[in-house]
């Protein structure tokens, strides 16, 4: 389930203006005290709020078991304070120093394999290392205290980016750790047994001791050992959180606490939606994926942020005002896009915009990552962005606190489907869960309707449409929970490969889409994955690929949308739904579309459920809405998705970014963002969504 997190905000003096938080990543050591007045001055110019400091300080800090060295940090904070900069000051965890690891190899993480991960980049230990652990948490304990009353803390950032490169550590101590975990699972190792099916292969344990996390194997690991270990290494990691927090918590109690997650492409390991509860509020970074769905992805993962943070402000500790350093070819952003990509975090929830980092590095690993203040220095197009983008922020500052304005279809992202539906041996495996969830979400884009990204910890009963694709892991009181929200009126659709297996990975009996199978009305035997190349003909006009399904239809309350055209299976149903008597439907679609063939369908669908686009016409699929309140007055969010300028026709009460004529149209320039304010139940959606009413199919 989605703990929520405590909603405490940054701790600012009395009188501090309400506004949105705009900074960086600062790392003072990198350069010489001279620079740090310049760096303050410049970040006054850009309008700079906030910093995140000492991330990677601790050889700095600590240099030496029984040395301290606090000065250069103190002289820092109180320059931030003196120019009114709050701070958001690391615990310095991330990259132990030298002295420690070559003290104490023991903390070096171990791959599957039985490769030490040696040190010479950043995040060499192990998550359940207790030599770790202890001198972690007594450097906290000597941050929290010097720092408690200083007046620029704001907040504390556990580490950083927990689990970015050390989420899965195969060693000893992670093997002891794994058996205490298990153990309060199972309780018995005759339930492990059980749940890991260990008569399977000769696997029965008689011996916690015998038990190791999954390391390199002759074939196939066990796959609810991988599952358990996946959801282990997440739960090591916030148990490290934790015990970071708590000192904190202790020494600081007024103080909130956050940790950088990682919402975005690349990042799989960690069940952010079960960390949510265990910060004071909710903390991304973000780094855009290029290709053809960049913007899609950046939209969905500040989506599922929100999400994650239960509707309310989040803040976005990273992004890139251009290129980053770590893809293969690192592309420069083009003019706008460092903004629109901004604002649209702010869209969708974040109180604060901040960037990896400050000042561009002249040495190390980054010294070709973007900053907000770049090698170039200030005469630069990037730092006038960045000044821009500042003002832009200050424009905004009505919408600070304000929560997201739940849309009426929802996305159902789980992390727990994402790591079972992607364990070996399956079907297929080329089968991506989160790839899929975008799809459908590139399909809402296009459509202009709004989604929002929801967790299993999320109340649904609210939504009319509840999409869940590749809803692989369904326990039973998921079915029943979404067996009662179809009863209880709501649209869901799913997708292939759902409804398959329980908690345990365990493959429900009776045949597919096993438990979601009275619910959608059909049977299904035998999966048919399709190989690389091969597609599937759909009498709809659209072609699947990846996956079909033979699919008997057991209902007679199942109307089949589309049928497969072509072969052997020519006829059978391809996507279908069934009606549920107290007007809701459960839809399954049991081949991959894309987003080009899950537009159609998904417009079908929408209109069967009486959704409809807030956005006029001709702003559909080039323009993203977004919609966030206080209660009192209404912010729509519009977010030009093209290279074009578009004109909305759309009377605002009051522009606080974008450009109004004055007669009643918004034009919004190529890439270019508006954000306006209307009384509430005066937005243009409200009256669109008082009008609309289901269609037929
Ligand atoms: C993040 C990390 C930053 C910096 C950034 C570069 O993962 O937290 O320290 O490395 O990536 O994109």
């Amino acid at each position: 389930m989605t703990a929520t997190p405590t909603a405490r905000w940054l701790r600012r003096p009395a009188g501090t203006p309400v506004q949105l938080g705009y900074g960086a990543d600062y790392n003072p050591e990198q350069w010489p005290r001279e620079v740090w007045k310049e760096d303050v001055r410049l970040m006054q110019e850009a309008g700079v709020t906030i910093v995140s400091l000492a991330i990677f300080s601790w050889a700095r800090l600590q240099p030496a078991e029984d040395r301290w060295e606090f000065g250069w940090l103190d002289e820092v904070m109180d320059l931030l304070h003196d120019a009114g900069i709050a701070v958001d000051l690391a615990t310095a965890t991330a990259s132990p120093p030298p002295w420690l690891t070559a003290r104490h190899p023991e903390i070096l993480p171990v791959t599957a394999r039985g490769e030490t991960v040696w040190p010479g980049a950043r995040q060499h230990w192990r998550p359940t290392s207790p030599v770790f652990r202890t001198y972690a948490l007594r450097l906290v304990e000597a941050i929290a205290t010097r720092y408690a009353e200083h007046p620029a803390l704001a907040a504390w950032h556990v580490n950083n980016e927990l689990g970015c490169h050390n989420v899965y550590d195969y060693s000893e101590d992670a093997a002891r750790a794994f058996r205490v975990w298990l153990r309060a699972r199972y309780g018995s190792l005759e339930a492990l047994n059980q749940a890991w099916a260990t008569s399977f292969w000769s696997q029965v344990y008689g011996d916690w001791a015998e038990i190791l996390p999954p390391r390199l194997a002759a074939t196939h690991p066990n796959p609810t050992q991988q599952l358990d270990f996946t959801r282990f290494s997440s739960d090591a990691l916030l148990d490290h959180l934790r015990a970071e927090r708590e000192v904190l918590r202790r020494l600081t109690p007024d103080v909130p606490v956050t940790t950088n997650f990682m919402v975005m492409g690349t990042t799989k390991g960690m069940d952010y939606a079960g960390w949510a509860g265990d910060v004071d509020f909710v903390s991304n970074d973000h780094y855009v994926t290029p290709g053809p769905q960049s913007l899609d992805e950046l939209s969905f993962s500040a989506n599922l942020t929100s999400a994650i943070a239960g509707g309310r402000p989040w803040f976005l500790m990273e992004h890139s005002t251009s290129a980053v350093n770590w893809q293969p070819v690192n592309q420069a952003k083009r003019p706008g896009e460092m903004a629109r990509d901004s604002l649209l975090h702010v869209a969708h929830g974040a109180d604060a915009v901040c960037f990896f980092q400050w000042r561009q590095s002249a040495g190390g690993a980054e010294k070709y990552h973007s900053a907000m203040l770049p090698h170039a220095g200030p005469d630069s197009e990037v730092f006038r962005a960045v000044t821009a983008l500042g003002a832009t922020l200050r424009d905004l500052a009505p919408v600070t606190g304000s929560v997201r304005q739940p849309a009426r279809a929802a996305i159902l992202f789980d992390w727990q489907s994402w790591w079972a539906a992607e364990l070996d041996s399956h079907p297929t495996d080329r089968l991506r869960y989160r790839q899929e969830a975008l799809d459908w979400y590139s399909a809402f884009l296009a459509l202009g309707v709004r989604a929002d990204l929801a967790t299993t910890g999320t109340e649904l009963s609210g939504y009319d449409v509840v999409v869940a694709p590749v809803l692989h892991l369904v326990p039973q009181a998921l079915a029943d929970r979404l067996t009662a929200y179809v009863d209880g009126g709501g649209h869901l659709v799913t997708t292939y490969f759902s409804g398959i297996v329980d908690e345990n990975d365990h493959a429900w009996l009776g045949g597919y889409p096993g438990a979601l199978r009275d619910l959608l009305g059909l049977r299904i035997e035998e999966f048919a994955p399709l190989p690389d190349g091969v597609s599937v003909q759909l009498d709809d006009g659209s072609r699947g690929t990846l996956w079909s399904d033979r699919i008997t239809v057991t209902s007679p309350d199942v109307d089949v949308l589309a049928r497969l055209a072509e072969g052997e299976s020519a006829g059978l149903p391809a996507v279908t739904r069934r009606r549920a008597p107290g007007g809701g439907s459960a839809a399954y679609v049991s081949t991959r579309l894309g987003p080009d063939g899950l537009t159609p369908l998904l417009d079908r669908l929408l209109a069967a459920a009486g959704v409809a686009s807030e956005l006029p016409p001709a702003a559909r699929g080039r323009v993203e809405l977004t919609v966030r309140t206080d209660g009192s007055r209404v912010f729509w969010f519009l977010v030009n998705r093209t290279d074009a300028p578009v004109v909305l026709p759309l009377s605002p009460a009051r522009v606080l970014a974008g450009l109004s004529d004055g007669e009643g149209r918004i034009t919004l320039a190529p890439r270019g963002v508006a954000v306006v304010q209307y009384p509430p139940d005066e937005a243009p959606g409200d009256r669109e969504r008082a009008a609309a009413g289901p269609r037929p199919l």
